[in-house]
């Protein structure tokens, strides 16, 4: 079988380059800033196409370098930025186009894996800025992010150069540096220190620094001296007159400025090399800096840098008749994955990083999409938030990475409803039950984990007392309390009666329940194992009695008992995810399943993905909260909500329905959105919502990088679509691809073992048949091979 893949198609901003993995940005105007995030979920930030963006180290509300203004005017400032100027004729410009905004004549972003390469040209000088940060290890205790500038004359006459570099400084706490502004500036001060400006306070060690390699012709610490009375930092004083003040800042708004006189000869070019960091021992900074202006040993952070990447998404690679498929799975859907690790939904381009912390269940589910590759991290995540869990056996709903302090989240500002959420507890059973599939790291379970209210369990009892909350808070029907919600946050039904439910989270429980009585068989814990199959059958049953409603599943009971998306309603009839779910869940008859899948056809389906219910509310109803307060079309009252497209496909693979499973894959996958001015945000990484047909601007999408779409695309794709899922047993490959699909391939590490796998249809079917290194294999489970097996051959026939 031959997989010929066309190339990903191009829009009127960027390419996916796949030689080089990178998303290639040709214009600076793109419809909203297009990011990246620099570091591996310690130090780092988010950076845009035009530079735009900030720093922190771990945690971005309480240990935060740099200041970005969101939702500002002009849109996606400050930034890490450079200006050049020419020294014979005063005129300035930025290579990254911000924060200058001087056309340009040429320029280009590449966002890689981790980095970001920003070129411009102008008048005969071309210059180019490469951000990242260095793999951790050799500066823990004073981590920093690199910028490396080349600078070279493209023209025919020599060129007078002088750079400015500018970075805004944030006092630590960042939400003080934003609210308590008399002290925060009162206390913050820079001063200038061997090659770099250093700004702190006198009553923590904390200090912000950015330095240089070479000595700077001087330097400028306070922001109102660079920038001037009456200018903005498109034209600032201290560029305008191309004189540093040579001052730091005494008080008030401390910034990084540090200027450079370069001559270039034509053809000449001049690297520099700029730091940025943070440390609670400035004296580690000149080490680091001498470092890293040793072209050598910046490359070689580099270097180890794109390894590490390679070897994450090396794990795993296919080759489907799809160009976009690939380069999503390849490449920008693990990145996105990565990302969602170590940041859930805390700090992006949407998220401000100052308050909402790690989500526990979007933490638990984000672990999916990495387990495959990076276990440990995967593990480690999984365990901190398993420590955010109390001894009842419910979670709080969020924590912050740095002090590990946890919160209730949105639910605080309804202190007379229920304070807990029902599925934040159960995606962590889930979550944990696939890790062990993947992994078979039993030991996991063993581990110490506290519970955030005191004492101590190991990972098994955590997730005996999850299910066990849930048991004991159910309502009238049996079904589980919704409490202040359950996965969709803006479903509240429950006003403080304590008798609301999820219909929902029932089929979520299920799941659980199937996933730890399918680990207990495997661990020969029979009687655990038959016990949560009863209670899984007993919560089916109650489902099945209460709540289908002739063609399709309620979504939940209210506070007086009535069901919530059922016909007849004048808003909110259907809703997608107890569908998708009932096959998820394992709870609907196979008859029911199809009725509830097909009304989700009918009644959700547009070209740019599902609704998450119709009709949407047109105004506020306190019966159903949060939902109603949105416009019709918008998130989850009627919009196209990503992650619950993901549901849809599994649901649709799972019933052997791969034409309907790849056209839900394909209506949200963003490289097959070429039309950017409509969709306005970044094509590589799946956003949160997509505006539903009811609203004004149907197909445009919001909140990029940071959603629980991208580990549960990845999942629907990779082990659904494609079939190729771990079980404890070994992995089992039961693809269900559309007709039109002559087969794909696949490279899949599982166990220290690499699969090779050829599929190939011969026949309209969704039949498999598996032969493993020539042999056949019955069923769809590739026993797990013997010790020191490295390669296996598996294959896979479908007619
Ligand atoms: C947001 C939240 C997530 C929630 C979803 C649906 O993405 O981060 O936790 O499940 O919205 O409301």
């Amino acid at each position: 079988m031959t997989v010929a893949a066309p190339r990903t198609a191009a829009n009127a901003y960027g390419w996916f380059d796949e030689e080089a993995r990178e998303y290639v940005i040709t214009r600076p105007d793109t419809p909203t800033p297009w990011i990246n995030y620099l570091g591996e979920g310690r130090y780092g930030g988010i950076v845009s196409n035009t530079g735009g963006g900030f720093s922190f180290d771990r945690d971005p509300r309480n240990r935060r370098v740099t200041r970005y203004r969101y939702n500002g005017v002009p849109a996606d400032q400050p930034g890490r930025y450079i200006y050049i100027r020419d020294q014979d004729t005063g005129e300035f410009w930025s290579p990254t186009w911000q924060p200058v905004r001087r056309p340009l004549d040429a320029y280009e972003c590449r966002h890689g894996m981790g980095y970001t390469r920003i070129r411009g040209s102008l008048g005969g000088v071309e210059a180019q800025v490469l951000y990242f940060v260095p793999p951790a290890g050799a500066d823990e205790a004073c981590p920093c992010e690199i910028w490396a500038l080349r600078i070279v004359n493209t023209g025919p006459s020599t060129r007078r150069l002088r750079t400015f570099t500018y970075v805004e400084f944030s006092f630590g706490d960042a939400v003080s540096d934003q609210q308590n502004l008399d002290w925060s500036q009162h206390i913050v001060s820079s001063r200038f220190e061997h090659n770099a400006i250093l700004a702190g306070t006198r009553f923590r060690a904390e200090t912000s620094w950015f330095a240089s390699g070479e000595p700077p012709l001087g330097y400028t610490g306070d922001r109102e001296a660079f920038v001037g009375r009456g200018r903005d930092l498109a034209n600032p004083i201290v560029v305008v007159t191309g004189e540093p003040t040579n001052q730091g800042s005494p008080r008030g708004n401390s910034v990084g400025s540090l200027c450079h006189e370069i001559v270039l000869e034509p053809g000449e070019d001049r690297e520099l090399t700029f730091a940025l960091g943070v440390t609670d021992e400035p004296v580690l900074i000149p080490g680091v800096m001498a470092r890293y202006d040793d072209r050598h040993e910046a490359q070689q952070a580099f270097d180890a840098l794109r390894a590490d990447w390679d070897a994450y998404l090396g794990r795993f690679t296919v080759e489907t008749p799809d160009a976009d498929t690939n380069a999503m799975l390849n490449v920008w859907n693990q990145v996105q994955c990565r990302t969602t690790l170590y940041w859930s939904r805390f700090v992006s381009g949407y998220e401000s990083g100052l308050g909402r912390g790690m989500g526990t269940r979007d933490c638990a589910q984000d672990t999916l999409g990495t387990m495959h590759t990076v276990p440990g991290q995967a593990a480690q995540a999984l365990e901190r938030t398993w420590a955010v869990q109390f001894a009842d056996g419910h979670a709080w709903h969020l924590y912050f990475p740095l002090t590990g302090e946890g919160g209730p989240g949105l639910a605080a500002e309804r202190p007379e409803w229920p304070q807990w959420f029902s599925d934040d507890h159960l995606w962590l059973v889930i979550a944990t039950c696939a890790y062990l599939r993947e992994s078979g790291d039993t030991a996991f379970l063993d581990r110490a984990v506290p519970f955030d209210d005191g004492g101590t369990g190991t990972v098994f009892e955590h997730m005996l007392r999850a299910i066990a909350f849930t048991l004991a808070h159910r309502g009238p029907h049996g079904l589980p309390r919704i409490g202040f919600s359950d996965w969709d946050d803006t479903l509240n039904v429950d006003h403080g009666s304590g008798l609301a439910e999820s219909v929902w989270c029932a089929m979520q429980f299920c799941r659980a329940l199937l996933d730890l009585a399918d680990l207990c068989e495997h661990l020969g814990r029979t009687e655990d194992a038959a016990r949560f199959r009863d209670r899984k059958a007993e919560m089916a049953a109650i489902v099945d009695a209460c709540a289908w409603d002739g063609a399709w599943y309620a979504r939940a009971f209210d506070d007086e008992g009535r069901p919530v998306g059922v016909a007849g309603e004048t808003h909110h009839e259907v809703n997608l995810i107890p569908q998708a779910w009932s096959v998820i869940g394992e709870v609907a008859s196979r008859d029911r399943a199809l009725l509830a899948m097909a009304t989700v056809d009918a009644r959700l389906d547009t070209p740019f993905g599902l609704a998450a219910l119709d009709p949407p509310y047109d105004g506020f109803e306190l019966r159903v909260g949060g939902t109603s307060t949105y416009p019709p079309g918008a998130k989850e009252n009627g919009g196209i909500f990503c992650h619950a497209n993901a549901w849809a496909i599994v649901a649709a693979a799972a019933l052997g329905r791969g034409d309907d499973a790849y056209r839900y894959y394909r209506q949200v996958l963003p490289l097959a959105r070429t039309d950017a001015d409509c969709f306005l945000t970044e094509p590589y990484v799946y956003a949160q919502n997509i505006c539903g047909p009811t609203h004004p601007q149907f197909g445009m999408a919001r909140n990029a990088w940071l959603t629980g779409t991208a580990a549960w695309t990845y999942v629907a794709a990779t082990q659904w679509i494609l079939g190729i899922r771990p079980t404890h047993r070994g992995l089992l490959v039961a693809p269900a691809i559309p007709v039109s699909w002559p087969g794909f391939r696949a490279h899949r590490e599982f166990r220290g073992v690499a699969y090779e796998i050829q599929a190939r249809r011969d026949g309209p079917g969704d039949e498999v048949v598996l032969r493993v290194d020539g042999m056949p294999v019955d069923g769809t489970v590739i026993p797990l091979p013997a010790p020191g097996t490295r390669h296996v051959a598996v294959d896979v026939v479908i007619r």
